[in-house]
This record gives structure tokens, sequence and C-alpha cells, in this order.
């Protein structure tokens, strides 16, 4: 069997032979026949845009590795700002370059006072977190000088720093404001997910971080650190493509990230559990999901046609966080939802699995964040997965600003009517 696949243009004859390298062939070839031929490809179904080192995830298999590392292992021995070097280095750090990395990272917690007094106290008072944190990022860019200087390897690295180290500090931020409690001024002493624990969650002198919450927080933030390219990271990939500073892009991956289809799923899940109210509901509302009367929050992946392997360990690191702060009381339906809806024909046929968001938030919401901090939760690791894709593309020679051709279905020419005469 040769690795090749041949095109022919039944217009004209002509013949194109390319090589298909693991499963993917170059569209240039589509040019060579005719240079003003596209391919429809609503939502990339079956485009690559990019060539990528980071993440691997076979979704027929439900395997997900970050740089060849399986997802198991790193949620098992690993640190979040471990994980955050592995995805932005490509490889683990040694114990020095580990020591190097943390204590960067924890020098750049700290943002602009400016940042909480004038632009944070701006929002009004029930301004979502997520809307908060969208605005608060692409501000901290303004912050500074050389954040348009992406051509600069230092800059990059420094502004890198920054994002990774600020923002839980944003998020926490956003929260505090959201109750009206005094800031939590980052704590260098400790951990990254202690530290934002701490930020969000003390209110005298002294918190004490619950060893067994710190770690849940840590395993979340690895499960969360990239997916590969998904609607985020693309965001992120198409924005930074025009070589706008990190921050604006990064800002555009979270509006992206936001949204219920994507990272906003985790606060819909929690919020349609709530509204199922107890198991007996549980049939009558799969029944009215599979009428199309909306969609089972927490369900199904444009990637994953088998069970998401991060919703696998959530669902366990959810009986460990449930150790300490007593069961959530919609877990119950959870297990029930799931237990109905993996036996019904309608979500087999359509290899529909429980996705990482369908524990997460009964996680969050045990640990005490409201329901309006979940997709938060998802944006502070997921900005390192972001970066790493963006350092990535600055890099790659076969990038230029993204810009996908259409295919137009409007009307041919017409002339101008005067309003008079319409
Ligand atoms: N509940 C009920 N039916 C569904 C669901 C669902 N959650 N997801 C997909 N379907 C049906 C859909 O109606 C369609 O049926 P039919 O072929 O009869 O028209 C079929 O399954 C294929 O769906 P699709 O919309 O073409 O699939 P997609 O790959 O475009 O969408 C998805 C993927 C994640 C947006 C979608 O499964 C969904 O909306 N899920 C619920 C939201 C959610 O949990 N999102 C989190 C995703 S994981 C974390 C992240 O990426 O941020």
């Amino acid at each position: 069997m040769r690795d090749t696949i041949t095109i022919t243009d039944d217009r004209t004859g002509k013949t194109v032979t390319v090589p298909i390298e693991g499963g993917v062939f170059s569209s240039s070839a589509l040019r060579e026949l005719d240079p003003s031929l596209f391919m429809y490809d609503p939502a990339f179904m079956s485009t690559a845009a990019c060539k990528s080192e980071i993440t691997y995830l076979d979704g027929g298999a439900g395997i997900l590795r970050y740089r060849g590392y399986p997802i198991e292992q790193l949620a098992e021995h690993s640190t979040y700002l471990e994980v955050a070097y592995l995805l932005l280095h490509g490889d683990l750090p040694s114990t020095d370059q580990l020591a190097t990395w943390r204590n960067d990272v924890t020098h750049h917690t700290f943002i602009h006072e400016n940042m909480r007094k004038r632009f944070v106290d701006g929002f009004h008072y029930d301004a979502h977190p997520m809307g908060m944190f969208i605005s608060s990022i692409a501000a901290l860019g303004t912050f500074y000088d050389g954040a348009k200087n992406i051509q600069n390897e230092a800059s990059r690295r420094k502004q890198i720093l920054r994002l990774i180290a600020k923002t839980p500090t944003l998020a926490a931020m956003a929260y505090r404001f959201s109750i009206g409690q005094p800031f939590n001024y980052p704590d260098n002493d400790l951990s990254y997910p202690a530290n934002f624990l701490n930020m969000m969650w003390k209110v005298g002198p002294h918190y004490e971080v619950d060893p067994a919450l710190e770690r849940a927080m840590e395993v979340l933030f690895i499960l969360h650190a990239d997916h590969e390219q998904n609607c985020g990271t693309t965001a992120m990939r198409v924005v930074g493509s025009s070589h706008v500073d990190p921050y604006s892009s990064a800002a555009a991956a979270a509006a992206a990230l936001y949204g219920p289809r994507h990272g906003g799923a985790n606060e819909a899940v929690v919020r349609m559990l709530s509204e199922i109210g107890s198991i007996e509901n549980v049939p009558a509302f799969v029944e009215s999901v599979k009428a199309g009367d909306g969609r089972l929050m927490g369900f199904g992946h444009r990637v994953y046609k088998n069970y998401d392997p991060r919703a696998t360990i959530i669902k366990k690191a959810a009986y460990d966080v449930f150790d300490v702060t007593g069961k959530n009381p919609l877990l119950d339906i959870a297990l029930a939802l799931e237990d109905v809806a993996l036996k019904d024909p309608y979500f087999i046929d359509r290899k529909l699995y429980p996705n990482v968001d369908f524990y997460s938030g009964l996680i969050y919401q045990a640990l005490g964040f409201p329901v309006d901090m979940f997709t938060v939760l998802f944006a502070i690791p997921r900005t390192v997965g972001w970066l790493a894709h963006w350092q990535e593309l600055l890099a790659d020679p076969d990038q230029k600003i993204s810009r996908p051709r259409q295919w137009y279905s409007g009307p041919g020419e017409r002339s101008y009517v005067a309003i008079a005469d319409r």
C-alpha cells in the first residue's frame, strides 16, 4: 500500500498525487490542480491548521498526552508548575530548572495596584467573574512596555511568566470584588494552587490550606493545562498570528473559553443538575434532551468518541475532595444521569460520553467556589496551554497571519437603488 492520495479534477482531467504523513496530506495539492480551488470545512472538522508537538490526543482510544507523557501519570505524580514547564519547554525540568522556574513564576504573582484600585473597582458589583477575568488579562498588557516586543525571546519569556503567575491573582481578585471582601495579596511561600486558595478564602490573619484540597486543585490544574487545538487555543493562535501582544491574544482565548459549548459547560452542568433536582427526574430529563430540548451538558466532545480520560481522573478526585468536604448532593444525580445516558441508544449511537466538565463542577462546588467562578478555574491553568501554542506558532516558519477563505453565497452584482425607490 502506498502512503499517497491521488486527486483528479474531473473538469480538466488534471491529476495530482501527494504523500499522506501521519494521516494528513497538504491541501497545497488542491492549488496545484487549480489555484482558485478551496475546501469547504466549517468548524475545521477535517482541517489541521498547524503542526504541533505539544499535546497528543486520540479521541477514539481515549488517550491524552502532554509532550508524550500520559495525562494519568502527570495527574498522579506531577505538579501544575512542572507540567507548565513541560508544556512550554518540551521536557520535564531537572531539579535546578524546576527550582528556578518556580522561583521565577512566584516572583511575578503581584499585580500593579492600579489594576485593583482603578480597573477592577470600575466593574458593576454583580459583574460575572469570567467577564472581569477576560478584560483584566487584556488590561494587564497595557502595564508592560515590552508586551508588544514579541520577536524578542527574553521579552516573550517575561510575558509568559507574568501571565502564568498573575492569572490566579486576577481570578481571586475578581471573586473578592464580587463578594465585597478585601483582596488578599499573593503569598510567595505557598505552592501555586495553595496560593490561589489562600487568595480566595483567607478572611482572618491565617488560613490553613487542607493538603487534600491543595492536591485536588493541583490535579484539576494539570488536567486543564492543555488540550491541543480546541476553540480557545485556536482563538489564541488566530489572534496571535496577527502578531499582537500575548495579553490581547490570551484575552481572546479566554473569551472563546467562556462559551457554554466550551469552558462554560462546567457551570452549565451544575445548573442542569440543580434543575433536575432529584434522581427520580433523571429519566424524564434524558427524554427531553433526546426530543431536542437542550443538550446534556458535560456530555459529548468533538474529538473524544470514548470516555474523556480527564473525566475518569476527575471522577476519582471528586471522591478525595468529598472525603474532606462531605459529598456534594448533586453527585447522586450526576451518577444516575451518567448511568441512564450510557445505556441509552441515543447517546451510544452518537458516541456521547462524559467529558472533563461533567464532574469538575461538582468538585469546584464542594471546594466552595460559586458557579460563576467555574470557567475562571478552567482559564487559570489553560493559560499555559495558550502560551505554549503561541510560542510554537511564532517559531513555526509555515505560519502566516490566519485568514481562511470563504464560499460566497450572496447575490451577484446588482445596482444601488435610491431609498425612495425601494
Ligand atoms: N447532549 C445531547 N445531544 C448531543 C450532545 C449533548 N451533550 N452533544 C452532541 N449531541 C448530539 C447532537 O445533537 C448531534 O445529534 P444529531 O446527529 O442527531 O444532529 C450529534 O450528537 C453530534 O453533535 P455535534 O453538535 O455535531 O457535535 P460537535 O462535535 O459539534 O459538538 C460539543 C461537540 C462538545 C459542542 C457537544 O457535544 C456539546 O454541545 N456538548 C455539551 C456541552 C459540553 O459539555 N461542552 C464541553 C466540551 S469539553 C470541554 C471543552 O472543550 O471546553
